[in-house]
C-alpha cells in the first residue's frame, strides 16, 4: 500500500472523502484493460529492478480514473505519493521544493498538467531527465546556476487533452495511456462494488439503470449510487431497483442516455437559436454562459461519441438523433 498520500490543495478532496470507493490496487481496478495491461508490465519490470517506474502520463475526460491509477501505481509500487495540479504551483521555486521534498521512487502526481506555467514547466525537464534541478544563486554578475540531484521519482500526469501539452513535456513520459469512455457492463460492476462497500442493497438490473445513465464515467455512476441510494432509503426501504434508480435520476433530470440538465441545453440551444448548427465553439460558450474549454473538455466528447453532435469544420451541428431525442422537428424553428 501506497505509505503516505499528500495532497497540496483540494483538487482531489473526494480522495479524502470517499477513500473506500477507490480501488487501490491493479485487480479490483475494473476496466482501462489497455491501461492495466501495459501498467501491470511496468511496475513489475520496475519493481524487479529495484528502480522507480518510469514517467506516466494519462489523457481522457475527466471522471475516468486518472487520480485512482495515479494512487494504485503508488500503492503497487510500495511508495509514497504526492498530489499536486497544474494550476497550483504558480512559480519555479515552488515546483522546486516540490520535487525536492520527494523520497526516493515517490510518485508526484500533477493534476491537470497542461495548466503548468512554462517558467514551472521548464523546471520539470531536467528533473524528468536526468533527476536534477538547476537553481541560480547570488545576483547580477556574480549570479551562476548550482544542479541539485533528486531522487529518483515518478512523475504521473494528467490531462484532459494530450494536444494541450506542450511538445517537450510530452516527450519525457515514458508511458503515455488514453484513458477511454466505460462500458456499460464495466459500470454496472463498477456500480455493484462500490454498492457493497457501501452497504446499499442494489440487484443487477438497478445497476445497469445507474449504469446505462452514467455517460461511461466512474464517477459519475458514483455519485449517482449515492442520490439513488438516498431516494430509496427515504421511499423504498432501501432496496434499488432498475424502476427505483430510472424514477430517482429522472428526478435528478438524467435522462436514459446520461444526458443532464446541461447537456440537453447545449443541444436545444444550438436548435433554438442557430438552427441547429453550425457553431462555433466560442459562439457556443458565451451563448450558454459557460467557458468554452469546459464545453469542449466536459461536454461535447460524450455528446459527440454518443451520436448528439456532429464537430465540422463550419463549427458543432446537432445530428437527427439527438431532435428525435429531444423531441423536436426539425426545421420548425426557422423562418
Ligand atoms: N470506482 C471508481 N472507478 C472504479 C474502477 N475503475 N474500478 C472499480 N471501482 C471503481
Amino acid at each position: 500500500m501506497a505509505k503516505r498520500i499528500i495532497t497540496t490543495d483540494s483538487t482531489e478532496e473526494d480522495i479524502r472523502l470517499d477513500p473506500g470507493l477507490r480501488p487501490r490496487l491493479l485487480n479490483e481496478y475494473i476496466g482501462q484493460e489497455k491501461a492495466k495491461d501495459t501498467l501491470k508490465i511496468f511496475i513489475e519490470a520496475a519493481r524487479q529492478r529495484k528502480d522507480s517506474l518510469d514517467h506516466v502520463l494519462f489523457y481522457g475526460p475527466p471522471g475516468l480514473g486518472k487520480t485512482t491509477l495515479a494512487c494504485i501505481v503508488a500503492n503497487e509500487m510500495d511508495v509514497n505519493i504526492k498530489i499536486t495540479s497544474g494550476p497550483a504551483i504558480e512559480k519555479p521555486g515552488e515546483m522546486a521544493a516540490i520535487l525536492n521534498n520527494l523520497q526516493e521512487g515517490d510518485v508526484l502526481f500533477v493534476d491537470e498538467i497542461h495548466r503548468l506555467n512554462r517558467q514551472v514547466e521548464e523546471v520539470l525537464y531536467p528533473a524528468m531527465e536526468d533527476f536534477a534541478i538547476d537553481i541560480m544563486i547570488g545576483k547580477g554578475s556574480a549570479a551562476r546556476s548550482i544542479r541539485l540531484d533528486l531522487p529518483h521519482f515518478t512523475l504521473i500526469g494528467a490531462t484532459t487533452r494530450a494536444g494541450m501539452l506542450s511538445a517537450p513535456l510530452r516527450d519525457r513520459f515514458g508511458v503515455v495511456n488514453h484513458l477511454e469512455y466505460y462500458s456499460e457492463k464495466e459500470l454496472q460492476t463498477i456500480v455493484l462494488r462500490s454498492s457493497q462497500v457501501l452497504g446499499v442493497e442494489i440487484d443487477n438490473r438497478g445497476a445497469l439503470e445507474i449504469a446505462r445513465r452514467s455517460r461511461g464515467t466512474p464517477r459519475l455512476a458514483n455519485r449517482m449510487l449515492k442520490r439513488v441510494r438516498d431516494y430509496a432509503q427515504v421511499r423504498y426501504e432501501g432496496k434499488i431497483s432498475a424502476a427505483v434508480a430510472a424514477e430517482a435520476l429522472d428526478l435528478l433530470e438524467v435522462d436514459r442516455y446520461g444526458l443532464d440538465r446541461i447537456d440537453r441545453m447545449i443541444l436545444e440551444l444550438m436548435i433554438d437559436k442557430f438552427h441547429g448548427g453550425p457553431v462555433g465553439l466560442d459562439t457556443l460558450a458565451a451563448a450558454i454562459g459557460e467557458d468554452s474549454g469546459t464545453i469542449e473538455d466536459v461536454y461535447e466528447p460524450y455528446l459527440i461519441k454518443n451520436g448528439f453532435l456532429n464537430r465540422t469544420p463550419k463549427g458543432r451541428v446537432v445530428t437527427d438523433f439527438a431532435y428525435d431525442h429531444l423531441g423536436r422537428a426539425r426545421g420548425s424553428n426557422q423562418g
